[in-house]
């Protein structure tokens, strides 16, 4: 099943435990890492690189085996620039995405990521989380063989500016959604034909508070959506390329804690397109 395989979290303000085998430093200054008492052991390795190698701030990835961390491997990855009108929180992202690359290319399976906060962007630590997902994504195709490995087993967050749980559910929930997405919309044209889509979403959804209805039926179909049919038209010879449109309804049975104030209800409209998958 979809997210049976996704990715373990932890949170850790240990760099040395030895769960993990790599420590990853997100920054926009290895200088700035100072602040933080935890971290006081990769300071002097930072310090030290810093004096051989000027590109350490220059956002770039830098591998740094050194004995200051269990694995002796530590990656610092910096952001660039973070003071200039044009930048904005996305460089934390990249900074952990392409450090989460090089990791994975070097082997490492549970890295401890560390995001040194910057006040002009309070939710560095959270997009940092995201960036590092999207390079520990491992395709759908590659995840259903049982043989198969995740690029990452698991990933730590060292929590500075917020170290509640609630944290970690967060970067939990939007990697799930994220795999979601990805699966579906990259997943390749007969895995993801729009019937193997429906089942996916059943399957997904199986026993939550989600209920989910399948419509198949190419006549109603032809009825009631006609924009759609019309895009069916053009898979329309192949029966498991034909069209589903498929409700997800949540309604959650708690009761109103303000009798006198009825609950919000919320829509949103969206479409996820599976029409031409194959074509394009
Ligand atoms: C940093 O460099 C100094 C001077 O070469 C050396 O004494 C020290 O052990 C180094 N520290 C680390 C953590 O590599
Ligand atoms: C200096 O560091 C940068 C970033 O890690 C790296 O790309 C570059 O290859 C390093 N230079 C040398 C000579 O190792
Ligand atoms: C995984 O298993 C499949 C079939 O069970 C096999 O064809 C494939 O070679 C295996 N892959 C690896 C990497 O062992
Ligand atoms: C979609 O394609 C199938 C297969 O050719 C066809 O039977 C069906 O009528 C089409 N549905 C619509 C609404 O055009």
């Amino acid at each position: 099943m979809a997210l049976k395989a996704a990715t373990k979290f932890v949170l850790s303000e240990n760099i040395a435990d030895s769960v993990f085998d790599a420590v990853i430093v997100v920054s926009h200054s290895w200088k700035a890492v100072e602040k933080h008492a935890g971290l006081k052991a990769i300071l002097p390795v930072l310090e030290n690189y810093s004096k051989i190698n000027s590109s350490i701030d220059k956002c770039t990835v830098s591998f740094i085996p050194t004995d200051a961390v269990s694995s002796n491997r530590l990656f610092y990855s910096s952001t660039g620039t973070v003071n200039t009108d044009f930048d904005d929180v996305r460089r934390y992202q990249k900074a952990a995405q392409n450090a989460v690359k090089a990791a994975v290319s070097a082997g490492v399976k549970f890295p401890l990521l560390i995001t040194i906060p910057y006040e002009r962007f309070p939710r560095a630590e959270l997009i940092a989380a995201v960036g590092a997902l999207h390079s520990a994504y491992t395709p759908y195709h590659i995840r259903s063989e049982d043989n198969q490995t995740l690029k990452l087993e698991g990933l730590g967050i060292y929590p500075i500016a917020d170290k509640s749980p609630r944290f970690l559910e967060l970067i939990q929930g939007i990697e799930r959604s994220f795999i979601v997405s990805r699966d579906i919309g990259d997943g390749d044209p007969q895995r993801m034909a729009p019937p193997k889509v429906a089942e996916y979403v059943q399957e997904l959804f199986k026993g939550s508070s989600v209920k989910v209805t399948v419509d198949s039926d190419q006549e109603k179909i032809k009825k009631e959506y006609p924009l759609l049919a019309a895009v069916n038209r053009s898979a329309n010879d192949v029966p498991e390329h034909q069209a589903r449109i498929i409700w997800l309804e949540y309604s959650n049975e708690e009761e109103s804690k303000n009798s006198q104030k009825e609950f919000e209800t919320l829509m949103l409209v969206g479409k996820g397109v599976t029409l031409d998958t194959g074509g394009r």
